[in-house]
Formats: structure tokens, C-alpha cells, sequence
């Protein structure tokens, strides 16, 4: 008698070179964009101690209760295989010594995560995800940054229309406590309405009972205390920074005041990218801000940010617009600045680029303009668009060609028009 074939365990799959290619395009457009965004990539082992996980992401949240992969080995030490990448990432900051190189440390990953969840449509127990993290900048830009960048790499797969922003607050150790006190009195009062986890909920992350998928619960939570109504002075200005930020390149949000995030580590801004049709289930990426999870995890206090997108959702999304991928390999333009003022005109003059369809890459670095070159130099830019601080002070911008090296000084309002020009002839 034949023998029975063995088959792949629930909740994982192979990947058949038709949607291999679709995972490699994935990768290599998120690559390109967080390459020249100034990100290194970084890749740490698939198994970690599991203290990691219980102090990074949290007792209480449903990854570290119900989720995780743990194990012993023969030498009986606990652990398990990573549900997710940011906890490794702070991990692998620490024992590095990255503390000492120049901040903000700017990492990225693409990378098979596993969490021992209900197998169901876009949802795996082995599963792909691309993140990118920027551990020490405290800014509201760093912010923007961040979710533009996020924002860019769904626009660049040509998902861009069928995306929506979430965005909220969550506030910090400050102005929480407060929150979660007459979060948890509302919720008291409404107790037997509840769904038995949300009951059990109250007691442990009162948060979590905000984005509870039941009926009766989602009822409760639209009439629930909106914590962007508690903030400290401090986050609610940081918060309306980054808001003006998004407002001013034509981002478009929906500030979500049940958006709280399923891993404890989050403080301030947190954001999910959904897709249209299927809301909060299914959420194609999401991040935020984790300022306490260096030092939760031994560092010093060092604020943080990042983000995670789920290839395997993103890949199906894709396959439903398009038949088949390909990548171009080089960029038109690349912009490169230093100073802060330069910074932010650069931030508004990035974004301008693409609205107006142009190829654009560019790092918001605060690293030097020949480092920033060598980056327009590797990925093949044709022009690279330069503003130091008297340019960001003249209202003016240098254009370089690549090949010849010939430069040439543009006015601000001019240098769309003119990069236009250019690329038409070439
Ligand atoms: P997360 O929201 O847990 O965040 O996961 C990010 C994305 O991974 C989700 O939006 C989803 O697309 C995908 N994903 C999660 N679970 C599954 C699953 N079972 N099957 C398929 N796809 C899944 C994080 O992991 C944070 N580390 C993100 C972050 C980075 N925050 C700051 N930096």
C-alpha cells in the first residue's frame, strides 16, 4: 500500500514560483524604497529567548497568551520562534553596542514571522513580513517619516487606492494611566454587555477592549472616553506635529480613536494601514511609536519607531490588480539634503515629486551629502537634487547630473518643472 503523503502544517504553506515572483517583487520594491531611505538591512535568528517576547511584546497582549511558538531544547532553555520583528530588532540594538553608532540606527527586515493563530483566509502561522525600524529619533518628522515611507511602498505596488490610513495616540506613561483609569470605570458600568475575553480583558489591558471585534462590543467602544481627549501636552503637541506633517504633503488619514494596537509596546503615535473592503480585519501593516522598549528591554531610554507589512495579505492584494511583475531598476531622481530646515523643505519636496510622477528616492538623514550621493550613485539615480542650508535658506535647489557630474542652481518652486523638462529629453 502506498504510504500517506506527508502534508505542510496547518497554517503554513509552500511558496509555488508563481507566488514566489510576487513575493520577490514585494521585496524588491519595499528594498529599493527603504534602501534609499537610508535603512540597512538586518537579519537576526528565527528563534529568540522567549523572555524577549514576554517583556517586549507584552503579558497580556494575545501574541505573548495565545499566540506563540515556545519550545524547549535540549538543554532546556525556553524558546520561541518570533512572532514578530521589532522586539529582535531592540534585542539585537542592545547587544551590538548600536547605542554608539550615529542615531538614529535605521534597520530593515523581510523576514518569515510565526504566531499560532486560527488558519483563515490571509491569515498564516508561518507567515512574511517586511519592517523597517528607526531607533533614536524622538521627532515628530521621524513620525512622518515613517508612515510616509510605509504610505510610499503600498503606493509604489500600485495598491495605493484601495488603501486607507488609520492613525491615533495612544499617549505615553504620563498621560495613559489617567485614560485607562476612566477607560476602565466606562467599561465597569457597561460590564455585562461584555463578550467573556473583553471580560477578562478589563482586568489585564482594558486598551484591548477598544478593538474587540464583537457586535455588542464594538457598540460599547464608539460611545467609549477617546484617549486623544487625555493626552499630555506634550503627546497632544507631538501628535498634532505629525498630523501637520501628513496635512502638508496630502496624506490622507482617518484619525481612529479605537486604534490601539495589538502589542503592548506602543506609545504615541500608532498607525495601520487597512485595505478598503475589509477594515480592521486583515490590516495590511501596521507601527507606531515604542519609546520604552529600549529601555524595557535593559537599554537606556531611547525613543523609537518603525513598522510591519504582511507580504502573504499584501501579495494577495496585488495578485487581485495585476497579472503578473516586474521591477524597474533604475531611478530617475534622488534627493539629498543636510541641516534640519533643508530637512523638512525636502520632506514637503519628496512628496511633491511623486504627486507630480516622478520616480523620487531620497534619505532623510542627517548623514553627510557625499553619503547620501554614494546612495543616488548605487541605485543608478539620474539626478540627484541637492539642498544644503543656503539653498534651504535661498529657496533654491542644485540639480547634478549624475553621469557628467554637470550642476546646475534652481529655484524651489522651479525644480519640478525643470526635472520634468530634463527627464523628457534624456
Ligand atoms: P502587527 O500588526 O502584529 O505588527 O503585524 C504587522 C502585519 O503583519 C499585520 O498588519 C499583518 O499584515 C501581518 N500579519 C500579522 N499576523 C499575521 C498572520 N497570522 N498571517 C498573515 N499576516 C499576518 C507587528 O508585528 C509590529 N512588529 C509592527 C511594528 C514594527 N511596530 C513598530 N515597528
Amino acid at each position: 500500500m502506498a504510504k500517506k503523503i506527508i502534508q505542510t502544517p496547518r497554517g503554513t504553506r509552500d511558496l509555488l514560483p508563481d507566488t514566489q515572483a510576487y513575493f520577490d517583487y514585494v521585496e524588491k520594491v519595499f528594498e529599493s524604497i527603504v534602501r534609499s531611505a537610508g535603512f540597512a538591512k538586518i537579519t537576526t535568528p528565527v528563534f529568540e529567548d522567549t523572555n524577549l517576547f514576554i517583556r517586549g511584546v507584552g503579558e497580556g497582549s494575545d501574541i505573548v497568551d495565545k499566540e506563540m511558538y515556545t519550545f524547549k531544547d535540549k538543554s532546556d532553555n525556553s524558546l520561541t520562534l518570533r512572532p514578530e520583528g521589532t522586539a529582535s530588532i531592540v534585542r539585537a540594538y542592545l547587544e551590538n553596542g548600536m547605542q554608539s553608532w550615529a542615531q538614529p540606527v535605521k534597520l530593515y527586515y523581510f523576514e518569515p514571522m510565526y504566531r499560532y493563530d486560527r488558519p483563515q483566509a490571509g491569515r498564516y502561522r508561518e507567515f512574511w513580513q517586511f519592517g523597517f525600524e528607526m531607533i533614536g529619533d524622538k521627532s515628530a518628522l521621524a513620525d512622518a517619516v515613517v508612515i510616509t515611507t510605509a504610505y510610499r511602498i503600498y503606493d509604489s505596488l500600485g495598491l495605493k487606492d484601495t488603501l486607507s490610513m488609520q492613525i491615533n495616540s495612544i499617549g505615553c506613561s504620563e498621560c495613559r494611566p489617567m485614560y485607562l483609569k476612566e477607560l476602565t470605570r466606562y467599561y465597569k458600568e457597561n460590564e455585562k454587555d461584555l463578550c467573556p475575553d473583553c471580560k477578562k480583558r478589563l482586568a489585564t489591558n482594558p486598551l484591548r477592549l477598544l478593538d474587540c471585534k464583537g457586535k455588542k462590543c464594538q457598540l460599547l467602544a464608539e460611545e467609549a472616553p477617546k484617549i486623544v481627549n487625555s493626552l499630555c501636552t506634550a503627546c497632544h503637541d507631538h501628535f498634532k506635529e505629525v498630523l501637520e506633517y501628513l496635512d502638508e504633503i496630502g496624506i490622507i488619514y482617518e484619525i481612529n480613536p479605537r486604534l490601539v494596537r495589538g502589542l503592548d509596546y506602543y506609545t504615541r503615535t500608532v498607525f495601520e494601514i487597512w485595505n478598503q473592503k475589509d477594515g480592521a480585519q486583515n490590516a495590511l501593516g501596521g507601527g507606531g511609536r515604542y519609546d520604552k522598549l529600549v529601555e524595557i528591554l535593559g537599554g537606556q531610554s531611547t525613543p523609537a519607531l518603525g513598522f510591519a507589512g504582511g507580504v502573504d495579505r499584501t501579495v494577495e492584494q496585488i495578485q487581485q490588480i495585476k497579472d503578473g511583475v516586474e521591477v524597474t531598476e533604475q531611478r530617475d531622481v534622488f534627493v539629498a539634503q543636510i541641516g534640519d530646515e533643508a530637512r523638512k523643505k525636502c520632506f514637503r519636496l519628496m512628496n511633491d515629486l511623486w504627486n507630480s510622477g516622478v520616480d523620487t528616492e531620497g534619505c532623510l538623514d542627517k548623514g553627510s551629502i557625499s553619503n547620501q550621493l554614494a546612495v543616488a550613485n548605487k541605485i543608478g539615480a539620474k539626478y540627484t537634487l541637492i539642498m544644503g542650508q543656503k539653498e534651504a535658506y535661498d529657496g533654491t535647489v542644485i540639480i547634478k547630473e549624475m553621469n557628467s557630474g554637470t550642476q546646475e542652481v534652481v529655484t524651489l518652486e522651479s525644480v519640478i518643472s525643470e526635472i520634468k523638462h530634463k527627464l523628457k529629453q534624456k
